[in-house]
């Protein structure tokens, strides 16, 4: 039985590279695909979206819009690592393929109610504004989703886009503190796995060189996101975000963790979108997430390559 997902996202080149992983492993079915503002506004993730399934030649696969902003504050996005479009870098041609009319949350509400309980995974790679709707529409999918793996927080590489906040939970706190106390079942990726997978100049070669279109392209697509995490991480390495959501999926061996509590804060303007992670077990909160704290690199990009050798 393949793995049926959900991918909510905000692409950015990571989102892509997650997009195309699940979209080239026989054993993931992709349900549908649902853009939320992050990286970049609305109209521009959700036509990331349709530019990545039309380069993979999978325009079959439905994409729908979901959230403008996020649940209570002004929208805050990340042109300055991904460009204006979120795809700067490569111009890949404009989609024509078309986006569904349903929300991205009623189309999660409608995917999650009607298919037999615990068989639905999302994949979270931006902020959880979609999923946060989508648990207002119908709390009940918490008890039915099979897992929400999320791209989100930090338990100690303190933040990437505040000292003190990853930039998913950032952007939209209140919706990960909603969805981490919907009950329903969460894996978390932290800055702590990603930045254990770094994007090298070998693996930019390994891209270069899949013998396709696809992997030259995101060649190029990630060495303009690499520009700004040079600078800022003072050597010629990115982290790479959004595809351990998926890679999880397929090779969970290559992973380590621990179920934990996580709460989010959304009140200090010093720290909001902090996770507070009691990875050691000092409060009797919850343990309402399981955090994964290690990656096997090499093991990890040995899916991807694998995903992106079967495309065109
Ligand atoms: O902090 C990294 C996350 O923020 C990734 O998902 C990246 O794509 C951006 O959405
Ligand atoms: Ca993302």
């Amino acid at each position: 039985m393949k793995k049926q997902i959900i991918i909510d996202t905000d692409p950015g080149p990571d989102d892509g590279v997650a997009i195309l992983t699940a979209l080239g492993s026989p054993l993931i079915e992709v349900l549908g695909i649902c853009a939320v503002a992050g990286n970049v506004p609305l109209p521009y993730t959700i036509r990331n979206v349709c530019k990545i399934l039309e380069l993979a030649e999978r325009q079959e696969v439905r994409a729908f819009a979901g959230a403008e902003a996020p649940l209570t504050r002004p929208l805050f996005t990340a042109e300055y690592v991904h460009g204006k479009t979120g795809f700067d870098g490569y111009d890949l041609p404009e989609p024509t393929m078309p986006v569904q009319p349903q929300h991205a949350a009623d189309f999660i509400v409608e995917e999650v109610m009607s298919r037999p309980p615990r068989t639905v995974t999302i994949c979270a790679l931006g902020p959880l504004t979609n999923m946060a709707l989508a648990l207002e529409r119908d709390e009940r999918i918490a008890g039915r989703i099979e897992q929400i793996v999320w791209m989100g927080g930090a338990l100690s590489e303190g933040g990437n886009v505040m000292p003190a906040a990853e930039f998913n939970c950032y952007v939209d706190p209140e919706a990960a503190a909603r969805v981490l106390s919907s009950g329903a079942p969460v894996v978390m990726m932290p800055l702590d796995v990603t930045h254990k997978a770094h994007v090298t100049a070998d693996r930019i070669q390994r891209f270069r060189s899949i013998g396709n279109k696809v992997g030259p392209i995101f060649a190029e697509l990630l060495t303009y996101a690499k520009q700004f995490d040079w600078e800022k991480y003072g050597a010629d390495r990115a982290p790479m975000h959004d595809p351990t959501t998926v890679v999880w999926l397929l090779r969970p061996e290559l992973f380590s963790g621990r179920q934990v509590n996580v709460e989010i804060e959304t009140v200090s303007p010093l720290t909001t979108g902090m996770t507070i992670i009691d990875w050691w077990g000092v409060t009797d909160r919850r343990k309402n997430a399981y955090v994964v704290r290690d990656i096997d690199a090499e093991g990890f990009y040995d899916v991807i390559f694998e995903s992106f050798r079967r495309f065109p």
